[in-house]
């Protein structure tokens, strides 16, 4: 069996792909290198010889897709590929339909036509939209309601996707999907040879480790009159490698015919504050903080409850502690202050 990691040069692919060779699995990748790096590639190919493809492309191109999968003999799939920036999304609606539902259509349908047998797909907690408080926490049956481009595109793609097994299963030859729902993804490999690098960066927990590196003159706190304790938003913040972790427990557990949604999460919410605090007790550094405006968007509370797949699976986040999130990260952007290095921006 091989897996196929789509996106596997960016933040989460990259952790998935380590993930998966240390499990021993042979993996290929593709990815255009639009927003990934080339350079976490590299280091997962000196560290596991021979044992990761990389292919550089484009999701939606058939041909080259078809290629790989008739190479490698693809079974799985992993589809992390997407554009995933909420501000973004509402600012060019169509590049997202383009390149999160569209490209991922053209990647089904290459799937439909070769040996894959298990799908496990990206989504996200923004295809539940702005969930009332009777709703919160957030389970897998919560209406989806996303209220941007991103989480409507993500959502259609759940959608093919569950029409998808549901036409194979009807004509005999069944095949297996996941949607994983996931909300604040946060921290790095423990181990120290991924991190996290988007350019542009937008995330809180990168964004506040950068102003206390000194490469960003402040943290701007996106509304502080939100109806929360302390008035600022709560999201709840899962490592990335207990992220990573739920992916090879569905891989593993996923069988023909099967759908399983799950939200991946660790069930409790912190504050822009705390999480602020979080970062000044692990970095000891001093750095400004400013009350702003609410960014556009922005639901006030968002944490799940993750006992679907806990119950399911026995999958529980391991690193509950926000502190022990925040050091993973800490310790990669201190020894990679510009990151892997190669986004011009900040080369
Ligand atoms: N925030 C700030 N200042 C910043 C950055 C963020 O106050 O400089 C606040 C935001 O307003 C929000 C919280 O910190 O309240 C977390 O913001 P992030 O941008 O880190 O994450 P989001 O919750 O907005 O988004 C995340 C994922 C999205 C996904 C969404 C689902 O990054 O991909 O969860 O709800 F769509």
């Amino acid at each position: 069996m091989t897996v196929l990691v789509t996106g596997g040069a960016g933040y989460i692919g990259s952790h998935a792909l380590l993930r998966l060779l240390r499990e021993g699995e042979r993996v290929v990748t593709i990815d255009n290198l639009l927003r990934g790096h080339r350079r976490p590639i590299e280091l997962l190919q000196e560290r596991f010889p021979g044992k990761l493809t990389f292919v550089e492309g484009d999701i939606a191109d058939e041909g080259l897709v078809s290629g790989v999968m008739a190479a490698h003999g693809v079974t799985t799939v992993m589809h992390f590929a997407a554009l995933t920036y909420v501000g973004e999304s509402v600012e060019k609606p169509l590049w997202y339909w383009t390149g999160n539902a569209a490209a991922s259509l053209a990647l089904l349908r290459v799937c439909d036509r070769s040996g894959v047998e298990r799908f496990i797909f990206s989504s996200t907690a923004a295809t539940y939209g702005q969930p009332g408080a009777e709703h919160v926490p957030i389970v897998e049956t919560t209406p989806q309601h996303p209220i941007n481009p991103y989480g409507a595109s993500k959502l259609a793609f759940e959608q093919m996707l569950w029409d998808w097994c549901r036409q194979r299963a009807s004509s005999g030859r069944p095949v297996g999907a996941a949607a994983l729902r996931y909300f604040n993804v946060a921290g790095c490999d423990r181990g120290g040879l991924l991190g996290e690098d988007h350019d542009p960066e937008t995330h809180l927990i990168p964004v506040i480790l950068q102003a206390a590196l000194g490469l960003r003159e402040r943290i701007d706190i996106f509304g502080e009159d939100y109806p929360t304790p302390d008035g600022t938003c709560i999201r709840d913040y899962l490592h990335v490698e207990d992220l990573v972790d739920a992916h090879v427990r569905v891989m593993r557990a996923l069988q023909p015919g099967e759908t399983r949604r799950y939200n991946l999460a660790i069930g409790r919410g912190y504050s822009v504050r705390e999480v602020i605090e979080a970062c000044r007790a692990v970095t000891g550094r001093e750095f400004a903080v400013r009350a702003g405006a609410r960014r556009a968007g922005d639901p006030p509370v968002l944490y799940a409850d993750p006992s679907l797949i806990a119950n399911e699976l026995g999958w529980r986040a391991e690193v509950t502690d926000l502190h022990a999130i925040v050091e993973s990260a800490w310790r990669w952007f201190l020894e990679h202050p510009r990151g892997y290095g190669d986004s011009p921006a900040r080369a």
